[in-house]
C-alpha cells in the first residue's frame, strides 16, 4: 500500500521527525534556511498534513495548493499567527501548535535579555575582547539594579507568568496588563497587580512584552506608548516583532528617550529596521525564545503528536481551532 505524503517545511530534531516518518512518507526542506514561498506552493501539492515553522506564511494559497485532502497543519511554535486560521477552519484543516512546553525556556530567555540590557553584558563583552579592559573602574559600564524596581508585564499568559515568576525572585514588583485578570490566587502568589497599560507604562522599570499577536496587539508600543516609559526604562520584546513600531523604537533609543530595549523578534524578521544594529543601547537575539535543546524536542515531538492524530481523523492534543472538525471536508468555491 502506499504511503501518504505528508510536508514538513524545515527539517526538525529527529524526536518528531522519526516519530512522523514511522507513518507517512514525508516530503522535507532540507536547506538550512525558511523553505522559500515557491517551494512551499509546489511541495505542498497533494499532502495530507503539513508540519511547517513560525518562519512559513500558511494562507489561502498553500492550502489551495494542498487541495482538498489537507487535514491538519502543525506548527513547530506556540505562536499561530503565520497561518490564516479563519481560512484553515473554514476548510475543515485542523491547526496544531506547542504550547506549555517552551514556556520555561522563554521565561528564561527574556530573563537573559534583562540582564544583558541592564547589566550592559554584550558592551563589556565586546570591550573585553577588543582589548579595551583596562582593569576594574568605579564607573565602568555601570548599569541598573532589579531588586526593589518594577517590572511591568504585557500579556501574562503562561509566559509572562513565568516571566514575572523570576522576577519575584529577584526582588521586584509586579505589575501587568492583560485583558483577562489572574486569579486572586495566582496575583497573590507573586504580588502583581494588574494596571492600564498606560499605567503600566508609565511605572515600570522593566516593559516586557508578551502578549500574542494580533489585531489588538499590532503596534501596541509606538511612540506615544514609548513616550510615556521613563528614561531610565528599558523595553524587552520576545513576543512577536509587529507589536513594537519598530522604526518608532529606533528613534526613541537614538533619541535616548528610554533607557535600552533588549529584542528577540523584529518587526519585518529576519530583516533589521534602519539604524537598530548602530545603536549601542540595544541587545539583539535572533529569535532564540524556545531554542534549547530540550524545549525543541519536546517542541518536535507535539508538533508530530499534532500531525498524527489529525491525519487520524482525531483532534490534535493541542489544537488551536478544533471548531474546524465541525466545518466538513468541503473545500469551499475559491
Ligand atoms: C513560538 O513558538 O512562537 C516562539 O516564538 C518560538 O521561539
Amino acid at each position: 500500500m502506499e504511503l501518504r505524503e505528508v510536508l514538513v517545511t524545515r527539517r526538525m530534531p529527529e524526536s518528531g521527525m522519526e516519530l512522523i516518518s514511522k507513518e507517512y512518507k514525508v516530503r522535507v526542506w532540507e536547506e538550512d534556511r525558511p523553505i522559500p514561498r515557491d517551494k512551499l506552493l509546489e511541495m505542498a501539492k497533494g499532502v495530507e498534513g503539513i508540519a511547517c515553522m513560525l518562519t512559513d506564511r500558511i494562507d489561502r494559497a498553500v492550502m489551495e495548493s494542498a487541495g482538498p485532502g489537507l487535514k491538519v497543519i502543525a506548527t513547530m511554535a506556540v505562536g499561530f499567527d503565520h497561518i490564516e486560521i479563519a481560512e484553515a477552519t473554514r476548510r475543515g484543516i485542523l491547526v496544531g501548535n506547542t504550547p506549555g512546553v517552551l514556556t520555561e525556556a522563554t521565561a528564561d530567555l527574556t530573563w537573559a535579555l534583562i540582564l544583558s540590557i541592564a547589566r550592559r553584558i554584550v558592551e563589556g563583552d565586546k570591550m573585553t575582547r577588543q582589548g579595551r579592559f583596562n582593569g576594574w573602574g568605579p564607573t565602568l559600564l555601570l548599569g541598573a539594579d532589579f531588586s526593589g524596581k518594577t517590572i511591568g508585564i504585557i500579556g501574562m499568559g503562561r509566559i509572562g507568568f513565568a516571566v514575572a515568576k523570576r522576577a519575584f525572585g529577584f526582588g521586584m514588583k509586579i505589575i501587568y496588563f492583560d485583558p483577562r485578570r489572574l486569579s486572586p490566587e495566582r496575583e497573590k502568589e507573586i504580588s502583581a497587580r494588574p494596571v492600564s497599560l498606560p499605567d503600566l507604562l508609565k511605572g515600570a522599570d522593566f516593559v516586557c512584552l508578551h502578549c500574542p499577536l494580533g489585531k489588538d496587539s499590532y503596534h501596541l508600543i509606538g511612540g506615544t506608548e514609548l513616550g510615556l516609559m521613563k528614561p531610565s526604562a528599558y523595553l524587552i520584546n520576545v513576543a512577536r516583532g509587529p507589536v513594537v513600531d519598530e522604526p518608532a523604537l529606533v528613534q526613541a533609543l537614538r533619541e535616548k528617550r528610554i533607557a535600552g530595549a533588549a529584542l528577540d523578534v523584529y518587526e519585518k524578521e529576519p530583516l533589521l529596521s534602519a539604524g537598530l544594529t548602530e545603536l549601542g543601547n540595544v541587545v539583539l537575539a535572533p529569535h532564540l525564545g524556545s531554542a534549547s535543546i530540550e524545549t525543541r524536542d519536546k517542541m518536535a515531538i507535539m508538533t508530530a503528536q499534532n500531525l498524527l492524530a489529525g491525519l487520524r481523523g482525531e483532534l490534535p492534543p493541542y489544537v488551536v481551532n478544533p471548531e474546524a472538525r465541525n466545518a466538513g471536508r468541503k473545500t469551499p468555491p475559491s
